[in-house]
């Protein structure tokens, strides 16, 4: 069985779509065995409905040391789904290669320090760009810049707004966010 480690900040709609293929077996052989928040949020308690162990680290200056001794050293994957803190290196060269982000755009654009959740749709309908999407990519110490595992496009209409455009990347988001983790996980 595979380990995986989730961390949030948020609603954790992804978190739950985890949960639920995991379940189903769109994810095969694997658990969540932590899900780790960075501030109050509801998707802790979607952790805590499904039983995951699950604790709150607050932020600050050792926020990466602290996950470090959270984390076991023998966690297959560790998933971050919705989480809007950065990593220190030495975080992400410990565990290179095991780290996964989902991010609302179709990077490498659109990516970068403040590319987040709404500001994200914001630019894109701003730059007026005709699709926009979700990235699934490996986590380095570069913000959003790790080699991208997976991606799903949707169109950006005249008439959309953020919000309507946030709905649109959040359903391929489901999507795909399975699919690369069984990938990595199963092959
Ligand atoms: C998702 O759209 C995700 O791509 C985005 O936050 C949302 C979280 O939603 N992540 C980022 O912006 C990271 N840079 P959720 O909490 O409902 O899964």
């Amino acid at each position: 069985m595979k380990k995986i480690v989730v961390l949030i900040s948020g609603s954790g709609t992804n978190l739950q779509r985890i949960i639920d293929c995991i379940e189903s077996g769109e994810i095969a052989n694997a658990k969540i065995s932590m899900v780790l928040a960075d501030r109050n949020c509801y998707g802790v308690e979607r952790a805590e409905h499904a039983n995951i162990p699950n604790q709150l680290i607050k932020r600050g200056k050792s926020f990466s040391e602290h996950l470090e001794k959270i984390i076991p050293e023998n966690t297959d994957l560790i998933v971050l789904a919705g989480f809007l803190s950065i990593l220190s290196s030495d975080f992400t060269e410990k565990f290179k290669g095991k780290i996964i982000n989902i991010h609302p755009a179709l990077l490498p654009k659109f990516g970068g320090f403040g590319m987040w959740g709404m500001n994200v749709h914001n630019a894109v309908l701003e730059a007026k760009e005709e699709e926009s999407g979700a990235s699934v990519h490996f986590v380095t110490s570069g913000i959003d810049e790790g080699e991208i595992i997976l991606q799903g496009k949707v169109p950006v209409d005249e008439n959309d707004t953020p919000e309507t455009l946030a709905a649109k990347v959040h359903a391929i988001e489901y999507e795909i966010f399975p699919k690369a983790i069984n990938k990595i996980l199963n092959g």
